[in-house]
């Protein structure tokens, strides 16, 4: 895993493991990847393939209903004269490359830089503590901010499904629950499980409304992945601003039933 930009190159010692090179960035920033030298014969298996995400034990993220892009588009494979030619360029700030090079010297070369992205949708956090604010910046659009990490949050404010395109005063209606499950479009879920792909993680809790100064009790997620997804219908500027840090003890009150921490 790396976040430095930068010149890397990889040259193989034989053999047919497949390697994964996984790139992240801030979570303001996408990440460019350019092909310098590129080596992979086809004989014996050998590729390379480009991510537009991150894949770990065959679950992606951002999950497939989440990417503006197809799979087709977002995974590329390439060997002997195939050449990835272009510059690639990710849609968030994670991106993989894959390869299994089993030729002895052969290999690949690549620049690495991360670009400015001012409205970040999808998001893989390396900090375990801090706090963000996830928007919508009033687009039809889901996005989710993932840790890598059971996670305790708590929401600073909530503006879901509430501020509209066109500006009207707005009373604060506090924290709604179970949006998802009353049919409003937009909504705030935290999500925990044992893999990146969020369209299979449980739900432990929706909320949407007006609160800015909220009093929910954290939501403690218990999961190797935490998620923190907004819904959005593209009728409303949403955002969410929420204080996110670890916690260790599984038995700890409110700790998410799905997962139990090993
Ligand atoms: C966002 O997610 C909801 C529920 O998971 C889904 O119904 C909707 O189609 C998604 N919207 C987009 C733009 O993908």
């Amino acid at each position: 895993m790396e976040s430095l930009p930068g010149e890397y190159w990889y040259e193989s010692a034989g053999g047919s493991t497949v390697c994964g090179f996984y790139l992240i960035g801030l979570a303001d920033q996408v990440i460019e990847i350019e092909f310098l030298d590129f080596d992979i014969s086809c004989e014996d298996g050998g590729l390379l393939a480009t991510l537009d995400g991150w894949e770990t034990r065959g679950q992606i993220f951002p999950s497939g209903t989440d990417h503006p892009l197809s799979m087709v588009e977002r995974y590329k494979t390439y060997c002997g004269k195939n050449e990835p030619s272009m510059t690639f360029i990710s849609s968030q700030n994670v991106a993989l490359i894959q390869y299994r090079i089993p030729n002895k010297g052969q290999g690949f070369r690549i620049v690495v830089r991360f670009i400015e992205h001012h409205q970040p949708c999808n998001v893989v956090s390396l900090e375990a503590r801090g706090t963000y604010t996830l928007k919508n910046f009033g687009r039809k659009q889901n996005c989710s901010v993932s840790f890598l990490y059971p996670e305790s949050f708590s929401v600073l404010a909530l503006d879901v499904g509430k501020t509209g395109l066109m500006s009207i005063q707005n009373w604060e209606t506090g924290i709604v629950a179970k949006c998802a499950k009353e049919g409003f479009a937009d909504y705030v879920q935290f999500l925990g499980g044992e893999g990146l792909d969020t369209s299979i993680m449980y739900p432990a809790i929706d909320v949407c409304g007006l609160d800015s100064n909220p009093a929910l009790p954290p939501v403690m997620i218990g999961c190797k992945h935490s998620v923190v997804r907004m819904v959005s219908s593209g009728n409303f500027y949403n955002s969410v601003n929420f204080v996110f840090q670890t916690f260790a003890d599984r038995f700890q009150r409110g700790a998410f039933k799905h997962c139990l921490l090993d």
